[in-house]
């Protein structure tokens, strides 16, 4: 017979001795708690009497001047006294809890999660009793009329599925949404200004959401679909604290590197930058992309770098791009052929 204590795979180290709380030990102190704890609910109908007042004698319109900012004076004491009423009430619960109620260890042993044979056996028998009674034994027929009516019903759905849109071919992907309208010689402009973004104009430290200039020549939908793409951040960071990979160093400009706006796991717009570390997070679902290291995923569900695209400057140190994402933006997909993010050796 298995013995449960020496057969484990590890001994069992017990409970460790449990200390007392001076509250256990010192009388004068569980009634200093004690105390405390009636003082602080005793301040609770004062402050709710306090609201009523407030409530019904300060005029709506009333104004309190607080560290140099204009304040209703009848919200702000509303507040104060409902907020520090309930403060009052949540922090003397705790102080109950942990200073004087009962401060008793108890071990609670795990059961085997399986229903006992008895049930098992009731279910069983259940079970075969409905066959019995549907009668599809006798009449064979029947089950399989069933199950043909039913496989039938997965056709519409099936046939429903061509409204998706066309099938995603990799000629149609080429053209759609694995490419954007970035090219060689598009200016970045700022997006909320559309001024062109200089180079010498950019200082450490920086990040600017910018677009490409082109991005003007488009309306409605297609705007919208173009901005989705091509939105892209610009930042600039010293040259001597990133990684730069050889195959990537012409992509830059004097530390200035521009990545997609676009978050590789499920899409979201990012722009969360820590300066220090040069990671951007994205606010959805915490993916953390090492932009001093061309972008790779250091946290989170994302699966892949944020593509970066090339840059360089024109003849007026303005920012210009070498090309288009040399890799799709946005998320993954099925097709996605991810082999060529980076080249041998770039990280
Ligand atoms: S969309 Fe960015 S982490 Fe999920």
């Amino acid at each position: 017979m298995n013995d449960p204590q020496t057969d484990l795979p590890v001994p069992d180290p017990g409970l460790e001795e449990h200390p007392p709380r001076f509250t256990d030990v010192d009388d004068a102190a569980a009634d200093r708690a004690y105390k405390q704890i009636v003082g602080m609910l005793a301040a609770v109908p004062v402050l709710v009497v306090a609201f009523l007042v407030v409530y019904f004698a300060v005029p709506r319109d009333a104004e309190l001047v607080l560290f140099g900012a204009n304040l209703k004076m009848q919200t702000t004491l509303l507040g104060l006294t409902a907020g520090v009423a309930t403060l009052l009430i949540g922090i003397s619960a705790i102080h109950w809890a942990r200073m004087l109620m009962s401060d008793e260890e108890i071990v609670g042993d795990r059961h085997g999660a399986a229903s006992p044979p008895e049930a098992r056996e009731r279910v069983l028998t259940d079970l075969e009793t409905g066959i019995e009674a549907s009668g599809i034994r006798r009449r064979k027929l029947l089950g399989t009329g069933m199950a043909g009516a039913l496989g039938m019903m997965a056709l519409p759905a099936v046939v429903s599925l061509a409204d998706m849109g066309p099938w995603p071919t990799a000629e149609l992907r080429a053209k759609t949404i694995e490419k954007t309208i970035w090219a060689e010689g598009v200016h970045l402009v700022n997006d909320v200004t559309f001024t062109r973004l200089k180079a010498t104009e950019l200082v450490v430290g920086q990040l600017v959401n910018a677009q490409p200039e082109t991005l003007q020549e488009y309306h409605g939908a297609a705007l919208q679909q173009q901005k989705a793409k091509a939105s892209i951040i610009v930042v600039r960071m010293d040259p001597n604290s990133i990684r730069i990979p050889e195959s990537r160093r012409d992509w830059q400009v004097d530390g200035i590197l521009c990545y997609s706006k676009i978050c590789t796991h499920v899409g979201c717009p990012i722009s969360l930058w820590e300066q220090q570390t040069h990671h951007l997070l994205c606010p959805c679902h915490q993916s953390t992309f090492d932009l001093g290291n061309s972008g790779v995923v250091v946290f989170g569900p994302a699966a892949r770098a944020l593509p970066q695209l090339p840059i360089t400057t024109d003849a007026e140190g303005y920012l210009v791009a070498r090309s288009d994402f040399t890799v799709p933006v946005g998320p993954s997909y099925f097709e996605r052929d991810s082999s060529k993010d980076f080249q041998e050796g770039d990280r």
